[in-house]
């Protein structure tokens, strides 16, 4: 008894005491742990990947995906992403001993972001906000994924020419409330700062840096139905590619980031258990007169191909009103699912290869269905997992946890970056 009353004073005590919580959480408090994490897509807890489907011994974070921001700023939303689960993951994670983060924000549920963090009055509520959401939930952590500061994402954000700067003044006030010091801070990013205020990447990351634990780089959907021919969903480096074809990799991200200030040990390579598909005619899928595939063909835009058993497929209207089509996902599991791969993550039989080395990406195309695929395979995750390694990042996330199949990008990627 005499323990349970203590801590809760020395707490108490510290708090009081410590001038700058964001100095002593930066300098002393702040875990350098490893990070070995991924996102669970609540959303597919009934669609084949229950919580008791994750491998928790493996990870030491797992993202709960996502809580939605609302036009109501003292709630978050949690509709989309089966929320009576979320206390469950919660009490699972902390059985392994993994600790629990809520990812907020994603492609669907960023709307409010701008007009959430837009003024002084504005960022103490949403502050409050999800502090009280975290404590609620018993979270050790929370994951912004804002998609993107001054750069609409969905199609109908709230937006602002100063939502970084908004941002990062937020996320400075969340570190230095006392009811968030045990809190693990992150915010995931693309492969180039957030814009500034004149529309450009930022030049600067110390603001991030300094409130944050770390950075998740989302090193995917580099290329996919938008871009002007195939190519990889998940670089690892483009600087050995040729100039047109440089849209951006781990290597560009890392630079871009550690130039801005940010610490490699303070950035987490976001990966991917999943590719894209494109429609490619057999005239454009081979180098000509071979049955080589090349690099970076043509493809049919108006054809996407329909993506495994969790594509959204066609029909729907997203939460802007505009009607979408096939997402042309194909998960790791999907890629087996779908004939393109055997259970040993190779090329099926009848199915062509190509491994760029540059990207570091696997490509399969089925000249039946003329449905080519870019993605990551147990060889691009051990390249990644070599190059965190190498790099001292300080670990890496994978989207998501269910897209794996049998832990063989899982395992690929932690042996690589735990092999001594
Ligand atoms: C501040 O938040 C409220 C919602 O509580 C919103 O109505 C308002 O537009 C926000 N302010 C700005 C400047 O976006
Ligand atoms: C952006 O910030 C500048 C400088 O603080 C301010 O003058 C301007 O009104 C802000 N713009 C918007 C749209 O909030
Ligand atoms: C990326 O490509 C450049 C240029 O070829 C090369 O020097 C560098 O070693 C590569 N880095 C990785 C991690 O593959
Ligand atoms: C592209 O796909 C559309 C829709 O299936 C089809 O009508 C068209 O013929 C295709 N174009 C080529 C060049 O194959
Ligand atoms: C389906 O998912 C893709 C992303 O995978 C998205 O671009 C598209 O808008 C979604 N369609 C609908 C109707 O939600
Ligand atoms: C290629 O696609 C065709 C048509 O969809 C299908 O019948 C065939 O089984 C596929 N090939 C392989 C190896 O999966």
């Amino acid at each position: 008894m005499l323990f349970t009353f203590f801590v809760p004073l020395l707490a108490l005590t510290s708090i009081h005491v410590s001038a700058n919580p964001l100095d002593a959480r930066s300098i002393a408090a702040r875990s350098t742990a490893p990070v070995k994490a991924a996102w669970y897509a609540g959303w597919h807890a009934t669609k084949g990947f229950p919580l008791s489907s994750v491998s928790w011994d493996k990870y030491n974070t797992l993202y709960y995906s996502f809580a939605e921001t609302t036009p109501d700023i003292t709630k978050l939303s949690l509709t989309d992403s089966d929320g009576e689960m979320l206390p469950k993951f919660v009490s699972e994670a902390h059985a392994h001993g993994v600790e629990a983060h809520i990812s907020l924000g994603g492609w669907t549920g960023s709307l409010w972001f701008s007009s959430n963090v837009a003024t002084a009055e504005n960022r103490t509520a949403f502050v409050k906000t999800v502090i009280d959401f975290a404590l609620q939930y018993n979270l050790d952590g929370i994951q912004f994924d804002w998609e993107f500061p001054n750069d609409q994402g969905i199609g109908c954000n709230t937006i602002n020419v100063n939502d970084t700067e908004n941002f990062v003044a937020f996320l400075q006030e969340l570190r230095q409330n006392p009811r968030a010091a045990k809190l693990t801070l992150s915010v995931d990013v693309g492969l180039t700062l957030f814009l500034d205020a004149t529309g450009h990447p930022s030049k600067d990351a110390t603001g991030f840096a300094k409130a944050l634990d770390y950075v998740v780089v989302m090193d995917y959907e580099v290329w996919g139905s938008w871009s002007s021919t195939v190519g990889p969903n998940s670089p690892l480096n483009d600087t050995c590619a040729v100039p047109a074809n440089q849209q951006g990799s781990a290597v560009s991200a890392v630079k871009a980031w550690t130039d801005a200030g940010m610490p490699t040990n303070q950035i987490v390579l976001g990966v991917a258990a999943f590719g894209h598909s494109f429609s490619v005619p057999p005239s454009d899928a081979f180098e000509s007169h071979t049955k080589t595939l090349a690099a970076y063909p043509a493809f049919n835009a108006s054809n996407q191909p329909l993506g495994d058993a969790w594509d959204n497929g066609t029909g729907g209207t997203d939460i802007c009103g505009n009607h979408g089509g096939a997402g042309g996902t194909f998960n790791f599991w999907g890629l087996i699912a779908g004939g393109f791969l055997t259970e040993k993550g190779t090329p099926a039989n009848g199915i062509y290869e190509r491994y760029d080395t540059c990207s570091q990406t696997s490509y399969v195309y089925n000249e039946t269905s003329q449905v080519m695929i870019s993605f990551d395979n147990v060889q691009s995750f051990a390249a990644k997992g070599e190059y965190i390694k190498n790099t001292k990042l300080r670990g890496f996330t994978m989207w998501e946890a269910g897209g794996d199949y049998h832990d063989m990008l899982l395992d690929s990627i932690t042996d690589a970056f735990e092999r001594p």
